[in-house]
């Protein structure tokens, strides 16, 4: 029985939400590896729409098993508030597991980003100010709390008493701000703990069991190739492996068992934060586009930046993540334009790129070359077989398909589940 990943292969929003709600319906078990509530996945469904933010989008199916892997971080109250937001709106979380392992997200962790956010300047990062940077950085540093550590009251003491203690002076003598109290950060998350404790498991162990009884697994990524610590836009990046190879290390899998990996792309380019986007539109275009499809932060409000299609960034991401098939998600957005650009190569000081230097610096001199393509300007969201798409529309995803050097496997032609063409079963 297959093992799928789904990751992101651009800046993240990719639409990874919807996919992950969509293929989960014929999954036992979905789970997230990475990340934490810097993600906000979009999801509509017949129960309403959602921002998924650290439960898997696969807790709309009843009887599908959701899990938060112990590469995820994360932030007691957000979680417990997703939690509530499901409930109350009649979807049953009675099938959710977080990871003992889980790094959590402590309220100097948010501080701290805020700080240093601050601190940056004109370079900041442009962080979502969720923690997410410093709680990865204790976790690296072995000075992390982890869920597992909130059931043991008195070792959390012990553990909070000599951290803090740490992060004080340096929120203190550093960025003179205020100190925070041992007792309140103590007594909010013993609360936490007693609240999470019936969801916390050792899930390595259930994806040992899953793995034996040949259940369908799906691994839901967060956040996007270019946002990966090692093969993203460093420093604009986020503190995680975003990519495949991060569902093995974030659960507990070994590599050999992973089937497929689905890369998903938009039919265009957006980035939220700092750092540079090569096919970035300045343009009326690129507001045309933002507005079109309503780009804007699901997590944060920003609006995104929005561009063409980057292949360099796309065959980029194929490559380092070793997609066995993609999925193109908002290609009705594209429906809106006369003519449709694909980025195939960059241009810097009279060389031509065919892959992004890792550089940012050098990155945000490439200036892309583009190739044109014709639009299909009709609406194609009741289309749910791929021959019945314009030829205009079929030539461009033909066109992804070569230069991405892998087959399309699902096409998104909308915000809804049932606006979907499946060109290639993957579970
Ligand atoms: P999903 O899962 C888009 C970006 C932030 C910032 C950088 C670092 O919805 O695709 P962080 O708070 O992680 O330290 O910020 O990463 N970022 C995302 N951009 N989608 C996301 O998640 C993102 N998660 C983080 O905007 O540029
Ligand atoms: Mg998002």
């Amino acid at each position: 029985m297959p093992v799928i990943a789904v990751v992101g292969a651009q800046w993240g929003d990719e639409g990874k939400g919807k996919i992950v709600d969509l293929l989960a319906e014929k999954a036992h078990i979905v789970m997230r590896f990475s990340g934490g509530n810097n993600a906000g996945h979009t999801v509509i469904n017949s129960y309403g729409e959602f921002k998924m933010h650290l439960i898997p989008a696969g807790v709309f199916h009843k009887g599908v098993t959701c899990v938060i892997g112990n590469g995820v971080v994360i932030d007691p109250a957000a979680l417990l508030e997703e939690v509530e937001e499901l409930r109350k709106r009649n979807v049953e979380v009675d099938k959710l597991f977080i990871s003992d392992r889980a790094h959590l997200i402590m309220p100097y962790h948010f501080i701290l980003d805020g700080l240093e956010e601050e601190s940056r300047g004109s370079s900041a990062i442009g962080t979502t100010r969720r923690g997410i940077g410093p709680a990865y950085m204790d976790k690296v540093g072995r000075i992390g709390i982890r869920t597992g550590d909130l059931l043991d009251k008195g070792t959390f003491l012990e553990r909070l008493r000599l951290v803090l203690d740490q992060k004080n002076r340096i929120i203190t003598r550093v960025y003179n701000a205020k100190p925070l109290v041992l007792e309140e950060i103590y007594d909010k998350y013993c609360r936490y703990g007693e609240l999470l404790a019936p969801f916390i498991r050792e899930t390595d162990l259930m994806v040992e069991k899953a793995l034996k009884n040949e259940e369908k697994v799906l691994l839901e990524g967060a956040q996007g190739t270019m946002l990966d610590i090692d093969f993203g836009t460093y420093p604009y990046v986020t503190s995680t492996t975003t990519m495949a190879g991060g569902a093995c290390s974030g659960l507990g899998l070994s590599p050999l068992k992973i089937d497929g990996i689905a890369g998903v792309f938009k039919a265009y380019t957006t980035r939220v934060g700092g750092g540079p986007m090569p096919t970035e539109l300045l343009d009326e275009i690129g507001e045309l586009i933002r507005e079109h499809a309503h780009e804007r932060g699901a997590t944060t409000g920003r609006p995104r930046r929005c561009g063409w299609f980057d292949a360099v960034v796309g065959s980029f991401s194929a490559r380092v993540n070793g997609f066995s098939s993609f999925i193109l998600t908002r290609l009705d957005i594209l429906s809106i334009l006369p003519a449709i650009k694909i980025c195939t190569a960059y241009q810097i000081g009279g060389k031509k790129l065919s892959s992004p230097p890792s550089s940012v610096v050098e990155l945000a001199k490439c200036e892309p070359i583009y190739e044109e393509l014709p639009g299909w300007q009709t609406d194609i969201g009741d289309i749910r077989r791929f021959e019945d798409l314009p030829i205009e529309a079929r030539t461009y995803v033909k066109r992804l398909e070569e230069l991405l050097n892998c087959p399309v496997s699902v096409i998104s032609v909308g915000e809804r589940r049932e606006q979907t063409i499946i060109v290639q079963e993957l579970l």
